[in-house]
């Protein structure tokens, strides 16, 4: 006979789903959740809430000043560009209350993409507009086009391209044939006008393309959610490649009746294990917004066959419950930190704090 008898099986979702419904039956009250680059975003979003704002609102005003931020990489003016230099920005929306959503992916030029999806959420009978098509319906809409490479993230793109190699070692970007992978010395060389700094942050970004993005989630007082999720994507992206976050059910996702999640990190990895809704689900069974969002990092370790040495990568889950429980992990908390997130719910005044997220490993 099976160790998991169907009265037992029954018996075990009728508990968790009982104790979900007691969860959710606590009173609501305003928080706000994000990624750990969001504690501005969770500070302005709070402001919203407080002033009886909607939760929709709240988050994409909120992601707004980072996407405005030319100091974030991951999100925005200032995101990095794909391989041909070009920024290419993706995001989603979800609205509790309506129960809608809205996404733009691949899109160029158009710096408030959490807007833009939440525009066409608004404006529009479709849920996803893409690239050309985006950008024109953003210039109907008013949005301003703008060039949205700094020069900051020109020079980073650069030092990605003077650090790849052909298979023989060539490079058509430095120092001829058979020239060495460059090295901070020789990018003061070719940089002379940078500081010691902007190419260490080059050098870093080119060994290292980051894949940071923002999600925020939201709840009131009147126990309405929202959520939403911005970025960049992967620096040194194919032209075209779309992430995770505009995705909805990978990215972000959200049911008013249970609760939010989003993620930020590696998006093809979310992408196969449908990260965010599969979270609002294991908390609509019952499991805390931590072990919902640990349980999707197993799934995606067990698709290496939790062999961590294959796993080449990162990746946060964020979730925010109905009843105000909130909980976010990682797959690698890593160089002996961990990783944190950011929330806000008025305990400290007007300033949001960051706290540690739950990890699956180490390294
Ligand atoms: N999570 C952001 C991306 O992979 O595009």
């Amino acid at each position: 006979m099976s160790k998991y008898s169907r009265r037992g099986l029954l018996a075990g979702s009728a508990a968790t789903a009982a104790a979900f419904a007691q969860s959710s039956a606590a009173k609501p009250k305003n928080i706000v959740i994000s990624s750990a680059n969001g504690l501005i975003c969770c500070q302005r979003a709070m402001q919203i809430l407080q002033s009886g704002g909607d939760t929709l609102d709240a988050v994409v005003q909120g992601v707004t000043l980072v996407e405005n931020d030319p100091a974030d990489d991951s999100v925005g003016y200032g995101g990095l560009p794909n391989e041909e230099g070009v920024v290419e920005l993706d995001a989603s929306v979800m609205h509790g209350p309506t129960r809608r959503a809205g996404s733009v992916a691949g899109v160029q030029n158009i710096k408030n993409v959490a807007k833009l999806a939440k525009t066409v959420m608004e404006q529009t009978h479709h849920i996803m507009l893409v690239a050309e098509g985006a950008r024109r319906f953003a210039k109907a809409m008013g949005f301003p086009e703008e060039n949205l490479l700094t020069e900051k993230s020109r020079l980073a793109w650069m030092v990605w391209k003077q650090s790849l190699r052909d298979p023989q070692g060539n490079s058509n970007w430095n120092g001829g044939r058979n020239a060495a992978k460059p090295n901070i010395a020789q990018l003061r060389k070719a940089f002379p006008d940078a500081t010691e700094e902007l190419l260490a942050y080059a050098w870093d970004r080119a060994i290292h393309p980051p894949t940071g993005t923002i999600n925020c989630l939201a709840l009131n007082a009147k126990g309405e959610m929202s959520g939403t999720t911005t970025t960049s994507g992967l620096a040194w992206k194919i032209p075209g490649r779309i992430g995770d976050s505009p995705i909805i059910g990978a990215g972000l996702y959200l049911d008013q009746d249970v609760g939010g999640a989003g993620s930020t990190g590696l998006g093809e990895e979310n992408i196969r294990v449908c990260g965010a809704h599969t979270i609002v689900e294991n908390m609509r069974r019952g499991m805390s917004p931590k072990d919902a969002c640990l349980d999707v990092l197993k799934r995606i370790s067990r698709n290496y066959n939790d062999d961590k040495s294959r796993m080449t990568f990162n990746i946060n889950f964020y979730a925010l419950r109905k009843d105000g429980a909130y909980g976010a992990a990682t797959l690698f908390g890593e160089g002996g930190k961990l990783p944190q997130f950011a929330v806000n719910d008025g305990a400290n005044g007007p300033q949001s704090r960051l706290e540690d997220t739950a990890v699956l490993y180490t390294r």
